[in-house]
């Protein structure tokens, strides 16, 4: 039997209800709406309320996937978070209760920004090993709970959201079938974006900002730059593309700056970026997904672009992969 691709054929995304502008952070921080504006992209970021959590999110999200794939199956369920709702165990066998979907193989992935795009790639394995026709995959991060609310340097950056796709098994030929992947990490810069304490390397520490994220922006800045570039034109030339066949790049929405100096050293016009960094911040594992559904949902993604998606993360993390648009509907 020949190998199956994993094929996109369902879509969904949810956002919390709550908005927080910049104007109310710069009630409480020492910002500017001007600052986070021009140094980030950012207008507003989704805020969960308290005891909402990353299954739930999870959940909403996937519920609107299967409902665009036109069917409730799946055979297993990758969820991509680093803000799983415990320490242990897994976030994902709760997402796939709550969708009635008790049984199947569900587990968490954690590549933090990148999770989304390592979580298509397990999937697809998956689907290539035989293990699964059906996949849903989803991201979803409540990013903002890893937040010390007084710091500035990360409060105005990161939101919270979900975002998944169901994935079948079909030919390579196919609109919607994901690969070639690229995926790459470098662990000894793991300190750049780290939360110290709260893991099994010190499970409680008595200085309370240990449990909090801590950035080194400037340095992950320049990462995120060069590394989401490479692996574009890595995944690119697998497949034997030209940067001038790509109708749109769906980029981790880290940084409006970000994504425009990528397109820069791509060669790509910056017409061809999807962006909803402003109205929703960097939602990590959702930002992909939570991009692919607005730009689908507004008419600017459509069935027969060919899609190039790049993540860049926490770990340090990185990866890419590509797909021609299939025809799928979005609920909004
Ligand atoms: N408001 C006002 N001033 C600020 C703020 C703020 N919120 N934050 C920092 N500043 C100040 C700094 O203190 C600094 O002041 P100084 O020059 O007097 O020292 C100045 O602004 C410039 O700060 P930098 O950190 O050098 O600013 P930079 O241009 O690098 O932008 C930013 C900072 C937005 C964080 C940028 O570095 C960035 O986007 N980095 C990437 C972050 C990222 O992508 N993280 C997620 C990765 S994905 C994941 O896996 C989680």
């Amino acid at each position: 039997m020949p190998i199956q691709a994993a094929v996109l054929a369902g879509l969904g995304a949810w956002l919390p209800p709550r908005v927080v502008d910049n104007e109310e952070l710069t009630r409480r921080l020492d910002t500017s709406d001007e600052w986070i504006r021009t140094r980030t992209g950012i207008h507003e970021r989704r805020v969960v309320d308290p005891g909402v959590s990353t299954v739930d999110m999870a959940i909403a999200a996937g519920r609107k996937a299967l409902r665009s794939a036109g069917s409730e199956r799946a055979d297993a369920l990758v969820l991509a978070t680093a803000t799983p709702d415990h320490p242990c165990p897994a976030s994902a066998p709760q997402v796939a209760s709550g969708l009635g979907l008790s049984g199947i193989a569900a587990f968490d992935v954690n590549a933090v920004c990148s999770g989304f795009v390592y979580a298509l790639a397990t999937a697809a394995g998956l689907i290539a090993g035989g293990v699964a026709e059906r996949v849903l995959v989803v991201g979803s991060d409540a990013f903002t709970t890893l937040l010390d609310p007084a710091d500035r340097t990360t409060v105005p950056i990161f939101g919270d959201g979900a975002g998944a796709v169901v994935l079948r098994a079909g030919s390579p030929d196919e609109r919607g079938a994901l690969g070639p992947f690229d995926l790459h990490s470098e662990g000894e810069l793991a300190e750049l974006l780290v939360v110290p304490a709260g893991g099994a390397k010190q499970r409680v520490s008595d200085e309370p900002r240990d449990h909090f994220l801590v950035m080194r922006g400037t340095a992950v800045f320049r990462q995120a730059n060069a590394r989401m570039a490479e692996s574009s034109l890595a995944v690119l030339d697998r497949a034997g593309m030209k940067v001038d066949e790509i109708d749109r790049f769906v980029g981790h929405q880290a940084n409006i700056r970000i994504l425009k100096a990528v397109a820069r050293q791509l060669g790509l016009p910056e017409d061809r970026l999807v962006v909803n960094i402003e109205r929703v911040g960097n939602t990590s594992a959702a930002s992909i997904p939570l991009a692919l559904a607005d730009a689908a949902g507004d008419g600017s993604l459509r069935a027969g672009h060919r899609v190039l998606l790049s993540a860049f993360g926490a770990g340090l993390t990185w990866g890419s992969t590509l797909l021609t648009w299939p025809d799928v509907t979005v609920e909004p």
